[in-house]
C-alpha cells in the first residue's frame, strides 16, 4: 500500500495502476471536510513520489461518491471574513491542482451521488466513467454560494460555458445520460461494469491510445470561445439568471461574473478569481441564511427523527374526519404516501368533492408522466369515501378536520371515544384551539394530539405535531412516525393557541391592520412585504387562507392571549368579511379575483375594498417600505420570542423551520431566529422601542432585551 490515511487510501494494484479510494473512517457517506482533504493530498504526494505509478483511479469505499464538503464547517469558515475564506479555498485549490499535475493519467469511476465538492475533485481528474445509478450536480447556489474548489473554473472547459453555466446556476442534479451528453463524463455504465470500464480507460490511457495530455491541456488553458461569443453566452445568461434569482440571491450572479472574468485565463489565473468571487459570495447575509438553513433543517429531521423511533407502533390504516379543503388533502396525501385511509363526512357532496379533488391531482401526474394510470387507481383504492363509522374499529390514527368549531369538535370525539380502539389515536388538525382543552372530557386524553397540516396539504413540508398536557409520548412518536411517512417534515410543539405557526402569524396581521388603520394602504404594504422576500404580502395571503377564517382563528386567538391580542379597534378584515368579501374562494377579498388563460385565479385591486374599509381606517398615506417591514416583522418575532420562552418550541432552528416550512417565510433570511441573528438583538430592540406606541405586540420579551444586553445569539 502506498499510502493509508483515515479518509484516503492508495493500492498498487500492478502493472503501474494505483487506486485512490475514498472511505471516509467512522461514517456512512464520504465527505470532503477539511481533515479529509488533507488527507488527499497526503496521498497525492504519496502518489506522486512513488516513480513506478503509470496511472490512477478514483473510487468510493461508500454507497455514494463523494456527496459534497462538509457544510457543518461552514459557519465558522464563512465567519473568517472575506479574505480568509479566498485564502482557504486557493489552499483547498492548490492540493486538487497537485493531484490534477500528476504526471500520469488519472480516471475516476462514479459510483453514486457526485455532489458539489465531489464532483470537483472528478473534475481534477482527466476522465469521469459513471455508473447509471449515480447523479451528480453542483448544488451549492442553494446554500447561497456556488463551487469554489474549481469547479466554476473547470466545468466551462469542460462542458461549455452555457451547460456550465446552467449546472452551476440552478443547482440541479444531473441523470447520467445528460452528464455524458454534456460531456461532464466520458462514459456512462452499468454499477456492476464501473470498476472495470474506469481501469479499461486508464489502461488505454497510459497506453498512449488515449490522448490523456491534450485533454487536460483543455482544463489549463482559457475557455475555448472567441471573444465575441463569450460575451453573447455571458450576457444572455446573465439576463435569464438574474432574471430568475434575482436580487435576494446573489450567488447565481456572482458565479457567471466570476466564470466570464476567468474565462480568458489560464487556470491559476481562473481559480485565483474564483476564490475572490466564492469569498464574496460566503460572506452574503443570504449565504449565512442558507448556510443556517440547511443545518436546521439537519436537526429538525433529528429531533423528529428521535421522536419516530420512540414510536413503538406503525399505523397500517388511518382515517379522517371532514372531506373539506383539509380532510380531502390528508386523504389524498395519505393515499399517495402509502397508508389507506377511510375519509368520513357527514354530507354525501363533500365526500364526492373530495375524492374528486384527489382525482384531479392524480390525473396531473398522469398527464405529466409522473405516474401511471394504474397507479392512479391503485391509489384512489387507498381512500374509502364513508358516511358512517362503520370500519372504524380498525383504524390506528384518525385524524379530525372538521369544522374549527370547539363544541362540534368535542362532540365528534366524544361521539368517537366510543368506536374505536382504547389505543387509536385521535388526532386534531385545528388550526388554533388548544389541544389541552379540547382533551377536556375525553376518557383517554394520553391518545390525543395535534396534527395541523397546512394548506395544500400536497404542497406544503410542515406538520406541526402538538403534545397537550395529557399526550402520551406514545401518541406524538407514532403521529411523527406518520407524518414522516406521508412526506411531511413534523415538528414537535407544545400546546397554546395557535401553537407555533399560527401564533406568530396572527401578531404580524396585526401588524398589517395597524398599517392599514393608520393609512397604509393594502397594495404598498403587500409590495413591501413581497420585496421583503415573502411569497405573497399579507393582504394577499389573508385571501388566500380565506378572510372569514382567518376573522375566526383572530378570535380564538384573542381569547388566548387576551393582554396583547385583544382588538382595541374595528380591522378592515372584519369589516370586509362583514361584507362577504372571504378572499379568493368566493372571488372578492382585499382583492378581486378572476381566472386567468390557465383558470388560475388572477388578483387585481378593487375600488370597492377601499369603498368598504373607508369607515375604519385614516387618510392614505405613504408608508417607506422599511417602516412597513418592520411594522409587520417586529410583532411576529417579538411572538416567536415569546414561544421560545414559553418553551412551545424547543429550539430557535425548529422554530425558523417552522416558519419556512409552514408558512413559506422568505428562505433566503433564514427564519425569525435568524432574521434577528442577522441583524443584532440590540438592533431589533431599539427598532420594536421605535413602535411601543402601537401596544404590547411590539414590546420586545425579556429573551430579547437579555440577549441585546448580553450579546448572547440564537445560533453561537
Ligand atoms: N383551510 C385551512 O387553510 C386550514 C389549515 C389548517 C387547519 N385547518 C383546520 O382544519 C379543519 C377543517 O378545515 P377545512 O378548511 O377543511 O374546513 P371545510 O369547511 O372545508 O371542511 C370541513 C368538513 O367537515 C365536515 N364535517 C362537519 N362536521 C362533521 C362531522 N361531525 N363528521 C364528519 N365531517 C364533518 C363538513 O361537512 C365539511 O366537509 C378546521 O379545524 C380548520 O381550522 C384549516
Amino acid at each position: 500500500m502506498l499510502y493509508s490515511g483515515p479518509a484516503f487510501s492508495a493500492t498498487a494494484l500492478g502493472d503501474g495502476i494505483v487506486e485512490l479510494k475514498f472511505d471516509l473512517s467512522g461514517e456512512s457517506v464520504n465527505k470532503l471536510n477539511q481533515a479529509a482533504l488533507r488527507d488527499f493530498d497526503a496521498a497525492t504526494q504519496a502518489i506522486a513520489k512513488d516513480g513506478g505509478v503509470k496511472g490512477v483511479v478514483v473510487t468510493s469505499g461508500k454507497s455514494v461518491f463523494i456527496v459534497g464538503a462538509d457544510v457543518t464547517e461552514f459557519g465558522a469558515l464563512f465567519a473568517a471574513g472575506e479574505e480568509a475564506i479566498a485564502q482557504y479555498v486557493l489552499d483547498i485549490n492548490r492540493m486538487l491542482c497537485r493531484f490534477e499535475d500528476l504526471s500520469v493519467p488519472t480516471v475516476c469511476a462514479i459510483n453514486g451521488i457526485c455532489l458539489g465538492g465531489g464532483l470537483e475533485l472528478a473534475l481534477a481528474c482527466d476522465y469521469r466513467v459513471m455508473s447509471t445509478a449515480a447523479s451528480a450536480g453542483f448544488p451549492e447556489v442553494k446554500l447561497g454560494i456556488f463551487p469554489g474548489f474549481g469547479g466554476s473554473a473547470r466545468m466551462p472547459r469542460v462542458i461549455g460555458v452555457d451547460n456550465a453555466i446552467e449546472w452551476i446556476a440552478t443547482g440541479a442534479d444531473k441523470k447520467p445520460d445528460v452528464a455524458l451528453k454534456e460531456g461532464a463524463v466520458d462514459a456512462v455504465v452499468e454499477p456492476e461494469k464501473l470498476r472495470d470500464a474506469a481501469l479499461a480507460l486508464l489502461r488505454q490511457a497510459i497506453a498512449g491510445k488515449l490522448d490523456w495530455k491534450a485533454k487536460r491541456a483543455e482544463k489549463l488553458g482559457p475557455v475555448k470561445l472567441n471573444g465575441i461569443e463569450q460575451m453573447m453566452a455571458f450576457t444572455s445568461a446573465m439576463a435569464v439568471v438574474g432574471g430568475k434569482a434575482g436580487p435576494n440571491y446573489p450567488a447565481p450572479m456572482l458565479a457567471i461574473r466570476n466564470m466570464q472574468e476567468g474565462a480568458t485565463k489560464g487556470r491559476d489565473e481562473a481559480l485565483a478569481i474564483e476564490a475572490k468571487y466564492f469569498a464574496k459570495a460566503a460572506v452574503t447575509p443570504q449565504a449565512n441564511a442558507l448556510v443556517g438553513l440547511f443545518m436546521a433543517d439537519q436537526a429538525v429531521k433529528k429531533a423528529s427523527g428521535s421522536w419516530a423511533k420512540k414510536s413503538a407502533r406503525e399505523i397500517k390504516q388511518a382515517a379522517v374526519l371532514g372531506a373539506g379543503i383539509m380532510g380531502g388533502g390528508i386523504a389524498y396525501q395519505s393515499a399517495v404516501k402509502g397508508t389507506p385511509i377511510i375519509m368520513k363526512d357527514i354530507r354525501p357532496e363533500a365526500l364526492d368533492l373530495g375524492m374528486g379533488e384527489a382525482g384531479k391531482l392524480l390525473s396531473k401526474q398522469v398527464e405529466k408522466g409522473r405516474i401511471t394510470a394504474e397507479q392512479m387507481s391503485t391509489t384512489l383504492s387507498r381512500i374509502r369515501p364513508t358516511l358512517n363509522y362503520g370500519d372504524f374499529k380498525d383504524v390506528d390514527i384518525i385524524i379530525e378536520a372538521v369544522v374549527e368549531n370547539p363544541k362540534v369538535k368535542k362532540a365528534v370525539f366524544a361521539e368517537l371515544e366510543g368506536l374505536v380502539r382504547d389505543d387509536a389515536i385521535i388526532a386534531s388538525n385545528t388550526s388554533t384551539i388548544s389541544i389541552t382543552y379540547l382533551a377536556e372530557g375525553l376518557k383517554r386524553p394520553q391518545n390525543f394530539v395535534g396534527m395541523h397540516f397546512f394548506n395544500p396539504v400536497h404542497m406544503m413540508p410542515l406538520v406541526e405535531v402538538i403534545r397537550g398536557k395529557q399526550s402520551a409520548d406514545a401518541a406524538v412518536a407514532a403521529t411523527v412516525a406518520l407524518a414522516q411517512k406521508m412526506g411531511k417534515t413534523p415538528i414537535v410543539v407544545n400546546d397554546c393557541p395557535g401553537f407555533l405557526v399560527n401564533r406568530v402569524l396572527f401578531p404580524y396581521f396585526a401588524g398589517f391592520h395597524l398599517l392599514l388603520r393608520d393609512g397604509a394602504d393594502f397594495t404598498a404594504v403587500d409590495k413591501a412585504m413581497e420585496r421583503f422576500g415573502w411569497p405573497m404580502g399579507p393582504a394577499y395571503l389573508m385571501d388566500v387562507v380565506g378572510m372569514d377564517t382567518a376573522v375566526h382563528a383572530a378570535g380564538v386567538m384573542a381569547e388566548g392571549f387576551p393582554d396583547r391580542m385583544k382588538p382595541e379597534f374595528e380591522n378592515t378584515t372584519s369589516v370586509l368579511v362583514a361584507k362577504g368579501r372571504y378572499g379568493q374562494k368566493n372571488g372578492k377579498g382585499y382583492y378581486s379575483y378572476a381566472p386567468d388563460k390557465k383558470g388560475k385565479p388572477k388578483k387585481s385591486p378593487d375600488p370597492e375594498t377601499y369603498e368598504i374599509i373607508k369607515g375604519v381606517v385614516a387618510a392614505r398615506r405613504e408608508f417607506a417600505p422599511e417602516e412597513i417591514v418592520e411594522r409587520c416583522m417586529v410583532p411576529m418575532v417579538n411572538e416567536m420570542a415569546r414561544c421560545l420562552e414559553d418553551k412551545i418550541v424547543a429550539t430557535p432552528a425548529e422554530a425558523d423551520m417552522a416558519l419556512i416550512y409552514g408558512i413559506g417565510f422568505p428562505p433566503f433570511r433564514g427564519g425569525a431566529c435568524r432574521y434577528v441573528e442577522q441583524m443584532g438583538a440590540a438592533r431589533f430592540v431599539e427598532t420594536a422601542k421605535k413602535y411601543a406606541s402601537l401596544g404590547k405586540l411590539y414590546e420586545p420579551p425579556k429573551l430579547l432585551t437579555d440577549m441585546a444586553a448580553s450579546g448572547r445569539k440564537f445560533f453561537g
